[in-house]
């Protein structure tokens, strides 16, 4: 595990090396501005090259940074964040069972409010309705956790809050845009491309915590993907964000995120939730669409009317409006 309040050699080295770009810094000089060794600052080196970085070394000459990582590690994402509360603690893992229960275990200790838990690979990967969620390397993993002062009402609003906040990062970073699907898938043309979970913790009527996770299939391989959910009946179809040839790094669609998220956070705070659910509705493939709905209960149809002040989803039948609080939607052709 890597954090971003942890690894300051690591990032004082990169951040000296990249101020550098495209000239060497000396061994020397490593060594006298991080009062190191230089046998340390050379065993930093090799560490930072296994983590992905291209770092040249010249004998007599020093170092130099030719390419950069890819890997979503914590100092690259604290590096240019632009959020008060919302990624000031990161934990960076290689591979974890979940994030999302890593994040469990902080929501247990002081001073965590608003840490983010990332990871390259999950290998017991949660989804909604205790499905599993498949989280090879390649896709964007994290969790989020809050703890605010809301009434417990309020949860409902998280994850319309996180899809939209996740949609318009896309759309800013990368130029794609993509649909929000009730009650919190992202699409691009009817496949999923992200899936928002949360876990949340109420104390007589207030929220203790929340945990938002966000899966983003960012560079994947749908067919690998698709191959271990094939039992999935509720399955529509997923895709990637970023084809496998496409050059793109995933740190600044995540800190793009992360502001966006705080914000709107900061929009529940402050009540705001009027313009929440006309920005989700103005990006949703669902208002408008006759859609069949598998609940805990049973199976309801309708035409999709709109979303209410909970985030429920509202439908139409036969001149009966009925509320849908949670459950899988499928679009009738
Ligand atoms: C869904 O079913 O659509 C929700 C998927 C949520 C997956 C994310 S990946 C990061 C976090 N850790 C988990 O185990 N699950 C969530």
């Amino acid at each position: 595990m890597y954090t971003s309040f942890n690894e300051t050699t690591f990032d004082k080295i990169i951040t000296l090396l990249k101020s550098h770009q495209p000239q060497f810094v000396s061994g020397e000089k490593l060594s006298k501005t991080l009062s190191l060794s230089r046998a340390a600052i050379w065993k930093n080196i090799k560490k930072l090259q296994s983590l992905g970085y291209k770092i040249e070394s010249r004998p007599k000459i020093g170092y130099r940074l030719q390419t950069n990582t890819n890997l979503l590690l914590p100092w690259e994402i604290s590096d240019g964040l632009q959020t008060d509360t919302i990624g000031r603690k990161i934990y960076y893992f290689d591979k974890i069972d979940s994030t999302q229960n890593f994040a469990l275990e902080l929501a247990q200790k002081p001073h965590e409010n608003g840490s983010l838990v990332i990871a390259e690979r999950q290998t017991q990967g949660r989804g909604r309705l205790n499905r599993k969620w498949v989280s090879p390397k390649g896709g964007i993993w994290m969790s989020i956790l809050l703890k605010p002062n809301f009434e417990s009402s309020y949860i409902s609003l998280f994850p319309m809050v996180t899809s939209l906040a996740l949609a318009v990062s896309i759309e800013k970073i990368l130029k794609i845009k993509t649909e929000l699907k009730w009650p919190n898938d992202l699409t691009i043309k009817g496949k999923k491309i992200a899936g928002i979970l949360i876990d949340a913790s109420i104390e007589s009527n207030k929220i203790d915590y929340i945990i938002i996770g966000i899966g983003i299939n960012f560079k994947i391989k749908p067919e690998t993907v698709i191959k271990s959910i094939k039992n999935n009946q509720r399955n529509y179809g997923i895709t990637t964000l970023i084809k496998k040839d496409q050059k793109v790094n995933p740190v600044e669609l995540v800190q793009q995120f992360l502001f966006e998220l705080e914000q709107s956070y900061n929009n529940v705070v402050s009540d705001s939730i009027e313009k929440i659910r006309k920005d989700w509705s103005k990006r949703s493939s669902t208002i408008g669409k006759t859609i069949t709905a598998t609940t805990s209960t049973g199976i309801l149809k309708g035409k999709a009317i709109g979303i209410d002040k909970t985030g429920a989803l509202l439908l139409s039948n036969k001149g009966k409006v009925q509320r849908l609080l949670a459950g899988d939607i499928t679009y009738k052709n």
